[in-house]
């Protein structure tokens, strides 16, 4: 039965995609009929007359890139009716399917992706053609939060207590709690009077409604296996807990739906053009001041100033790159791409991500947040971290790549059909009930990188995180398995006749199934990440030759410039990154408001 019903749900993506993405093409060169875009969705969002070439005009502050980050700051700096914003998004705007949770996988494969692929990995990616990892990113007004998984996870206390003690004042977890609380509206059970949780911020954070069988015997064999309940964003991080999810009444509640939306119409100080691409920033080269952003829209190249403000909010892979387009990155990178250098810093030379194996059990079923329903922070026996940081997180999901018939899921993960044919096909075709655990690994000592292989804006920029070039990585993922394993054979969920899927992996066969060995291949080769990219324009004090902004979000060395979004993250926190950049934009708010006034 529920097979069936993601049968049917696949069958609806593909209707659902002929629809276009609320953004018709009004035509080149006259203004849009402010009834013809209303019919199409859009006339509310897009607010400004930007069919000449004449330059745009003039804000106090120009956002580019309206995704989780972009779209709290948007918010907040427009509360002042003094002040002027442009938002930039290149993507459109959401439909109906970004809001059903389940459809979540699906919405990789549609326009609202940039679609990235990593460069080629010698030690991972194994499954996937040309050992490319796909590494999706939101195009759309929401960016990231509007297409993501919608688990709401803030970080361990310890992660913001050492950016602070790295020379970066003011975000210690004591200093950021505070944001995250400005920005939360929680509906959770239990924690109604939790200090950790607040009823009144625009982004809405729920129970998942529906919650399977399996869910409940998962949470109790953890509990068996002495992992205490928790609430993950409370008092201590460790243990099991059900989800918490950015929806709001069960439908997904992303940036722009949470900030954007409630206020569009009567901001009139805020202007949001969306299907616009920046292309570079508008520098005076004498003072290394930015004054604007230069952009595409509808094919056509438009310029728009800044007269207090540029910030970049373009996310982890688009605003090194914005950075490095306008002159303001690694020397040797700028020199080969041949784009003149206004000012050295070490724009993408860092970039860590979470990575993840993702390992089948057999038995039960559905779901709501793209089948994800419980969360388990631990420690695995090689841990170094302080006892109160977990290492590993456990993400129980309900169903598998194989819960799509193929269809969106394995497509969107980029593993090679041989992959999907040997181990997910049979369940597809037989209906069997089953589960997956994706164990994820927190602070991995891998470390990537990100640069420009030439100077054209609309190519991507080359990514290459380097998943596991360095082997503890494999061996904390490693000690992750079994400890799900373990949980695994715990009564609560030996009752309901959980058990592991015995279907080697392809290109494993010849190692001993479930041995080290072949566990560590298959890490190898079913290497999944669950795309928390951060630190390409990491935060640091400017004595810190790795940093690109100070602790104030200011491009180091530049003026009227900050990047506010994930990037900026310097080190991988034990969390997902969506809370963090909704704080980020929280924090970036404050301290721009505080500098202006
Ligand atoms: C598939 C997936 C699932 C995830 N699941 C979770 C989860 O469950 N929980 C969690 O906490 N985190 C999750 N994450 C990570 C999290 O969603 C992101 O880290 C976070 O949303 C990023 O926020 P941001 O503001 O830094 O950037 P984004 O939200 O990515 O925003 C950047 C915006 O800038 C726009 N942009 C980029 N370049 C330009 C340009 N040149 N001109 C104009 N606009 C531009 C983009 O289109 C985008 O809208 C997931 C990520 C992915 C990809
Ligand atoms: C809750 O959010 C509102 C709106 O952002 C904010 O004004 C309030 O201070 C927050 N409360 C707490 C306890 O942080």
């Amino acid at each position: 039965m529920e097979n069936l019903l993601l049968l049917l749900m696949s069958v609806l993506l593909g209707l659902l995609l002929k629809i276009p993405n609320g953004n018709g093409d009004p035509g080149r060169g006259r203004a849009p009929d402010l009834e013809e875009l209303r019919r199409l969705g859009i006339g509310n969002v897009v607010n400004v007359p930007l069919y000449s070439d004449a330059p745009l005009g003039s804000y106090d502050f120009v956002v580019v890139g309206a995704g989780a980050a972009g779209c709290t700051l948007a918010a907040r700096l427009s509360e002042n009716p003094q002040w002027s914003v442009f938002l930039i998004e290149a993507g459109g705007v959401e439909n109906i399917m970004h809001q059903v949770p389940l459809m979540a996988p699906s919405l990789q494969t549609t326009a609202s992706n940039w679609g990235y692929l990593s460069q080629p990995q010698r030690h991972a990616c194994r499954g996937m053609p040309d050992n490319r990892c796909s590494l999706p990113r939101g195009k759309v007004l929401g960016g990231t939060s509007s297409i993501n998984y919608m688990i709401y996870n803030r970080g361990n206390r310890r992660d913001f207590d050492g950016w602070a003690s790295a020379g970066n004042p003011g975000w210690s977890y004591a200093e950021v709690l505070p944001y995250f609380l400005r920005s939360e509206s929680a509906q959770l059970q239990g924690l109604e009077q939790s200090p950790y949780h607040n009823h009144s911020g625009p982004l809405s954070v729920e129970d998942v409604r529906y919650r399977s069988r399996l869910a409940h015997a998962h949470v109790r064999a953890a509990q068996e296996a002495g992992h205490p309940r928790t609430d993950y964003n409370g008092e201590s991080q460790l243990g099991v807990s059900y989800v918490q999810a950015t929806t709001l009444k069960g439908r997904r509640h992303s940036a722009f739906r949470a900030y954007i939306e409630p206020i569009r119409k009567q901001r009139r100080n805020l202007h949001i053009l969306t299907l616009a691409r920046a292309t570079r920033l508008l520098i005076d080269e004498a003072t290394k001041s930015a004054y604007g952003v230069e952009l595409l829209h509808q094919g056509r190249r438009h310029r728009v100033r800044a007269r207090k403000e540029v910030i970049l909010s373009a996310g982890a892979f688009n605003s090194p790159q914005l950075l490095m387009l306008s002159g303001i990155g690694p020397a040797d990178n700028l020199k080969a791409i041949g784009v003149p250098l206004v000012h050295a810093l070490p724009v993408g030379k860092r970039l860590y991500d979470h990575m993840t194996f993702c390992w089948g059990g057999r038995n039960t079923f559905l779901s709501s947040i793209g089948g994800v329903e419980t969360l388990t922070f631990l420690k695995v026996p090689r841990a170094r971290t302080p006892s109160t940081q977990p290492d590993i997180e456990l993400v129980q999901v309900a169903g598998s790549l194989a819960s799509d018939e193929g269809t969106a899921l394995a497509k969107g993960a980029n593993f090679r059909q041989e992959i999907y044919d040997k181990m997910y096909k049979e369940l597809a075709l037989r209906q069997q009930d089953h589960f997956t655990f994706l164990i994820m690994h927190f602070a991995p000592a891998s470390v990537g990188r990100l640069w420009l292989h030439n100077r054209n804006p609309l190519e991507w920029p080359r990514i290459d995180p380097k998943y596991f070039s360095a082997p503890e990585d494999v061996e904390y993922l490693l000690e992750g398995i079994k400890e799900a394993i373990r949980i695994s054979k715990m009564p609560a969920l030996q009752s309901i006749g959980a058990r592991l899927l015995e279907r080697p992996v392809p290109g494993c066969e010849s190692l001993a199934f479930a041995s080290d060995d072949y566990w560590r291949c298959s890490i190898r080769t079913l290497s999944y990440t669950l795309h928390h990219q951060v630190a390409t324009c990491r935060m640091g004090p400017a004595s810190d030759p790795t940093a690109v902004v100070s602790p104030q979000l200011r491009v180091h060395g530049m003026r009227r410039l900050r990047v506010v979004d994930t990037s900026i993250i310097p080190v991988p926190p034990t969390a997902h990154t969506n809370a963090a950049a909704f704080m980020i934009g929280e924090k970036a708010a404050d301290m721009i408001r505080s500098d202006w006034s």
